[in-house]
């Protein structure tokens, strides 16, 4: 064969090598259809295949939430910061998963036995209760809610309205009996023991159960690790149980022991000072201007000053800690509104500015996870009462992280907090 005749079977040879490769294009293409639009055109429609995904009532739609890139946070620290989106959860928490598996381990423990009259009591100060309420209803069991009365009402009303009987406890410590924890125990022990009431009493235990923190080392912490293609520098979360923070960063470590672990803490919490220093304190304690009883701070969810067996479970695992006030949180709540859209929660806006600080302290180029743990509608008549965002456009990151100079001083927060009570009801 002659260089030209060479030439010539080569480019035939390729020649009928695409053209194959075109046809078995357009058969894997096939797929999508051609159809006229009204003015004769004709378009390239995609047909989606066909593929039964339904899910067998609402417990099976907990979980596989969005991993959504905050844009304005990124852009602003040069790391990619990314927030889970556990607002989008049936129950509008990240609490769902944690109620499922409470309920899922004491059903396979036979604890539990649907339409029995058995009962559910927890201590929650609202979430936990919500994602309890919906996953009794869907399952035939009753709910009993025991919550500290200074909550926002929101969530004491929406327990009722989905069937959960709520009792309003005194704010008191975690030695006293009253003790909104210590009084669901005894209510579920004395279902049980009762002789006249049918059912049992289960006690959730949402604080010390391993079912809290093992439902984020199986769910949380493979999804996100899924969603990130195993890419991610720091992991940051509130611990309120600490059930999300040594759930998802004792299976995130164990995948890449290099990824750091961060503690987002709310003010008036002492898990700041025990990642720090060891050792459980918080400077309003020693100032004795303590105005609560509990964590002293307008955010809900995270924040305690008892180590819980679901902090101590992933305690050693995580690397730092950054302390948010209530002025930061506020000011960053407001600022996702306005640059994102985003309406959050008060443990979401902590834990997004704790991505920031930890974003600025690495410096550009990491990949920083955190969690948007619920929406703002939850919070409305206390973290939202006294903001509104209206029509501004003109937050930068600057107004967020120095929020503590421009003190919006709790007492006026707490006026406002009257003001809307007094406009709206308890
Ligand atoms: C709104 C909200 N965010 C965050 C948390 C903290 O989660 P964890 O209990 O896993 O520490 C809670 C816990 O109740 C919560 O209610």
């Amino acid at each position: 064969m002659d260089r030209n005749s060479h030439a010539l079977t080569i480019a035939a040879g390729v020649g009928i090598g695409v053209a194959l490769t075109l046809t078995a294009q357009s058969l894997v293409g096939s797929k999508s259809v051609t159809k006229s639009t009204e003015t004769g055109k004709k378009v390239q429609q995609r047909k989606p295949e066909l593929r039964e995904d339904i899910r067998n009532g609402l417990e099976e739609c907990i979980g596989n939430t969005p991993l959504v890139r905050i844009k304005s946070l990124s852009a602003a620290t040069g790391c990619e910061i990314l927030g889970k989106c556990e607002f989008l959860e049936p129950g509008g928490s990240i609490k769902d998963r944690v109620a499922a598996n409470m309920i899922k381990t004491a059903e396979e423990k036979g604890l539990l036995t649907p339409f029995s009259g058995d009962a559910v009591y927890e201590g929650t100060v609202g979430s936990t209760g919500v994602s309890l309420a919906i996953i009794c209803r869907a399952k035939g069991y009753l709910a009993h809610i025991c919550m500290p009365s200074d909550q926002s009402t929101e969530k004491a009303q929406l327990l009722r309205k989905l069937g959960a009987t709520v009792e309003p406890v005194s704010p008191a410590p975690i030695v006293d009996p009253n003790h909104f924890v210590n009084r669901a125990r005894t209510l579920a022990s004395n279902h049980t023991a009762s002789t006249t009431k049918p059912g049992r009493g289960l006690f959730a235990d949402q604080f010390e159960t391993s079912a809290n923190w093992k439902a984020h080392y199986d769910g949380t912490g493979p999804e996100i690790w899924s969603q990130t293609g195993g890419k991610l520098d720091v992991f940051v979360a509130g611990a309120g149980t600490g059930g999300t923070l040594s759930g998802t960063t004792m299976y995130l470590k164990e995948q890449d022991p290099t990824m750091k672990a961060v503690l987002a803490d709310p003010q008036g919490s002492g898990l700041y000072n025990k990642v720090k220093y060891g050792v459980m304190f918080d400077v309003k304690e020693k100032e004795g201007t303590r105005r609560r009883q509990q964590v002293d701070t307008i955010v809900e969810g995270i924040g305690i000053n008892r180590l819980t067996k679901n902090f101590e479970a992933g305690m050693k695992l995580v690397d730092d800690a950054v302390r948010v006030s209530d002025e930061e949180a506020l000011a960053m709540a407001r600022f996702l509104v306005e640059k994102e859209g985003l309406f959050l929660g008060s443990s979401s806006a902590v834990n997004c500015v704790a991505a920031v600080r930890t974003a600025l302290k690495l410096g550009p180029g990491h990949r920083i996870v955190t969690i948007l743990c619920d929406s703002g509608t939850r919070h409305l008549s206390k973290f939202w009462a006294n903001q509104d965002v209206g029509e501004s456009w003109d937050m930068t990151l600057d107004d967020v992280l120095l929020a503590n100079e421009k003190l919006v001083k709790p007492e006026v927060v707490e006026r406002k907090v009257d003001a809307f009570h007094s406009e709206f009801g308890p």
